[in-house]
């Protein structure tokens, strides 16, 4: 096998932040992915059409500038607030959203305004429900302990399902055996996605050796055991579960610190958009179904939105590649290293 040709993939979670480093940081995905559902936890945060229409303008802007990326289509996701009305949810529907984000209450990076509990958003949700708009969760409790946090919002969702018998919902980057276990437990309604750090690495990434903040992320990277479960769904085909990178970028100046008593420490996020594809080609590889990588990347999320495939082709070749050692100021994921794929459009793609 010297190359895989897929149809061009969807990233259906993605943080490109705002500012001068956007434009570099979007390019970065724009070059592999034809699309990419963009995270609305910015600042401000986007939860109005004013907002979500301006931050789509200056992505749109930011790819247009190199005739590489210029095709790209962002799709956006709107953050849910306290208090969330259906007038807003419905002009934001209009405004194009494709989903509106649950970030509970201090999960993750630019949450603290999220919410504290369903309850705290139920007009927005039933008007999510009527309008056929999906929800995007975080599914953490952050009051728990680290590594049991995405444990502990599984009963939340199962309310969130029973509540709202209609409303599609996508748990965002999955990252423990029990959510899987749950997961099959749910109706077809209820998806989830997978990144690639959480489907290839575990915490010894992390802290194994040294401290390493590029490897640091919300949910955190977990156990082997943890790992093996999302590798053997992953695997499997399972339409319910596609790709969604979390890709992440913080500065390194963020990331590296220098730290001080009481913080603010390393932010959570791992800028693994530039290595993605060629990890994916290679994990599929490994496994021995590398037929079903494109589903995984280019099928399974779109159809879970409702949208057409994308229609231009990627190649993935058996040929070393090499992760930029440093992007507008963060450290991708792997920076510097060699991968054993390299992505490679087609023409007219
Ligand atoms: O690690 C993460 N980083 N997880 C998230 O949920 C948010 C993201 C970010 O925005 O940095
Ligand atoms: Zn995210």
């Amino acid at each position: 096998m010297e190359f895989i040709e897929i149809r061009r993939p969807d990233d259906f979670h993605l943080h490109v932040r705002q500012g001068e480093p956007m434009a570099y940081w979007v390019r970065a995905s724009a070059r592999d992915f034809a699309r990419a559902l963009i995270m609305p936890n910015t600042i401000p945060p986007a939860d109005s059409p004013e907002r979500v229409e301006a931050y789509r303008a200056a992505i749109l802007a930011a790819v247009r500038e190199d005739p590489e990326t210029a095709g790209f289509t962002p799709l956006m996701a709107f953050k849910i607030m306290p208090g969330m009305g259906a007038e807003r949810v419905a002009g934001l529907k209009a405004a194009g959203c494709l989903a509106g984000k649950y970030y509970p209450a201090g999960a993750t990076t630019n949450s603290s305004d999220g919410l504290s509990s369903p309850a705290a958003a139920r007009e927005a949700l039933l008007a999510m429900e009527e309008l056929g708009l999906p929800l995007s969760i975080h599914a953490e409790l952050p009051e728990y302990f680290v590594l049991d946090r995405e444990k502990a919002f599984l009963p939340t969702i199962e309310r969130l399902s029973r509540d709202y018998p209609k409303l599609r919902i996508v748990i965002e980057h999955l990252s423990c055996a029990e959510s899987l276990e749950f997961l099959r437990s749910m109706p077809e309604r209820v998806c989830a996605t997978v990144t690639v750090h959480h489907l290839l690495y575990t915490m010894d990434e992390t802290m194994g050796e040294g401290l390493n903040p590029h490897f640091f992320c919300k949910p955190c990277l977990k156990t082997p055991r943890d790992r093996q479960a999302l590798q053997d769904a992953v695997l499997s085909g399972n339409p319910r579960i596609f790709f969604g990178s979390d890709s992440a970028p913080h500065a390194l100046s963020k990331k590296e610190g220098p730290f001080s008593l009481g913080g603010p420490y390393a932010p959570g996020g791992v800028f693994s958009a530039p290595a993605a594809l060629p990890l994916l080609a290679a994990f599929f590889e490994e496994g021995g179904m590398l037929s079903r990588l494109e589903n995984f990347t280019s099928a399974f999320g779109a159809a879970f939105y409702g949208l057409p495939r994308n229609s231009g082709r990627l190649r993935l070749v058996k040929r070393d590649s090499r992760v930029p050692e440093e992007i507008a100021g963060a450290l991708p994921m792997l920076a510097g290293r060699q991968l054993p794929f390299d992505v490679e459009r087609k023409e007219g793609a």
